[in-house]
């Protein structure tokens, strides 16, 4: 499988969004950070945006949800068409029965984990979702360094999922450029969101090309 680059819509600009989008058609999938004012200070866009977005994105929408109450919201964004919806554990009394209503409504069901947040508790539900993110920066906003001590996080998933032949994707957000997604890869990552290093500078296709060719080639199709 090739690894997966999600640019995230965070990083720009809000009020010429389907420009935006059309940029960054070369990418796998779109990551669309739905943020509440709750769990965590910053509010963006809720359900209207996200499905204006499945209507013009030339490509499949990976929606992030970082609000609260994510069992009773989260299967609603699947309904509108997203390719996936992530919920966070540390916002969902019923972990298993969240992934299953997404799943239900066609999406694939994505668990994310707050840096500080153990793999440990959550090992059964690596055996249901589609997708797990491991959290690169506190969730809240874009442009944050990269921390490096969440990898010992994705080599100790990436060793629990091959020792049980499991095949969720596994996705990191936060601080991702040319440089830190080979370091990430190579502990374990397949999917990788970037808002910053897509959008804050140049060109956000030659970009997304430059964090594709920061692996080099046969590394690139071992994800
Ligand atoms: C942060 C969001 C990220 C954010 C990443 O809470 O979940 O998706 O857009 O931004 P960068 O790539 O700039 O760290
Ligand atoms: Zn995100």
């Amino acid at each position: 499988m090739d690894i997966r680059l999600h640019p995230s819509i965070l990083s720009a600009d809000f009020v010429n969004m389907e420009a935006e989008l059309q940029l960054i058609s070369a990418a796998d999938a779109v990551h669309v950070d739905v943020m509440d004012n709750h769990f965590v200070p910053s509010l963006t866009f809720g359900p209207q945006m996200v499905k204006r977005i499945v209507e013009v994105s030339p490509i499949p929408l990976d929606v992030h949800l970082m609000i609260v109450d994510a069992d009773r919201f989260a299967p609603g964004y699947a309904e509108l068409g997203a390719q996936s919806v992530t919920f966070h554990v540390e916002a969902a009394a019923n972990v298993g029965k969240t992934i299953s209503a997404i799943q239900s409504h066609g999406s694939h069901a994505g668990i994310a984990l707050k840096p500080g947040t153990p793999l440990e508790p959550y090992l059964d539900f690596f055996h249901q979702a589609d997708m797990v993110l491991i959290m690169t920066v506190e969730p809240g906003s874009g442009g944050q360094a990269f921390l490096h001590d969440t990898m010992p996080k994705v080599e100790a998933l990436r060793a629990y999922l091959d020792d049980h032949g499991l095949t969720p994707l596994v996705e990191v957000d936060g601080g991702i450029t040319t440089q830190t997604l080979p370091i990430a890869w190579s502990h374990g990552a397949n999917t990788f969101v970037a808002g910053s290093s897509v959008f804050g500078h140049g060109t956000p296709a030659h970009n997304i090309e430059d964090l594709r060719q920061s692996l080099p080639p046969p590394e690139r199709n071992r994800a």
